[in-house]
């Protein structure tokens, strides 16, 4: 130890900017792959924006709200569990991994929401059930400054960004 070498090895990290200005240079790994297709983010935006005159979004805890774009048929999408699904996460210094929320039959979930019909999310959500067996959809927001527990989930998600900002991580990891 020195107080020099201290130093010296603080302001390597100090001017090593990490902060980038897109997400395009993302890299996947083998837990987070990059499908090899894409959709149009105007288009997405744009439906959005008429989607969020019509509807609200429901706020669950952590900053975390949610609004259900597929639902079982038969019901509404206020008795859906569209907020919550099983997922494993570690929540004190025991470091167990617990299971939280019930385990949802995510292939039930095969009806459009009335208000995405004829909108662009509608061609998203005929796209890839087309191509993965696709359960629950939602359109997901965080509050500023708030980010979700490490957690692990029952099957893999497929994530379509909307809106980010430099610095939004995802971060994927067995
Ligand atoms: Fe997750």
């Amino acid at each position: 130890m020195s107080i020099s070498g201290d130093t010296q090895e603080l302001n390597s990290y100090i001017n090593n900017k990490i902060d980038i200005e897109s997400v395009a240079s993302f890299k996947g790994n083998e837990h987070i792959i990059k499908l090899n297709f894409s959709f149009d983010i105007n288009l997405i935006r744009e439906a959005l924006d008429e989607i969020k005159e019509k509807s609200e979004f429901k706020t669950g805890p952590s900053g975390f709200h949610a609004l259900a774009m597929t639902k079982r048929p038969g019901h509404s999408v206020d008795d859906d569990k569209d907020l919550v699904g099983r997922y494993y996460t570690r929540v004190d210094e025991s470091y167990q991994e617990i299971s939280k929320d019930e385990l949802v039959d995510e292939s039930s979930f095969s009806e459009l929401v009335d208000v995405f019909k004829g909108t662009y999310f509608e061609t998203i959500h005929q796209e890839l059930s087309a191509r993965y067996p696709i359960g629950r959809v939602r359109i997901l927001e965080k509050s500023s400054f708030n980010c979700n527990s490490w957690h692990r989930d029952p099957e893999p998600r497929i994530h379509i960004p909307i809106v980010t900002n430099p610095g939004a991580l995802f971060i994927g990891k067995q």
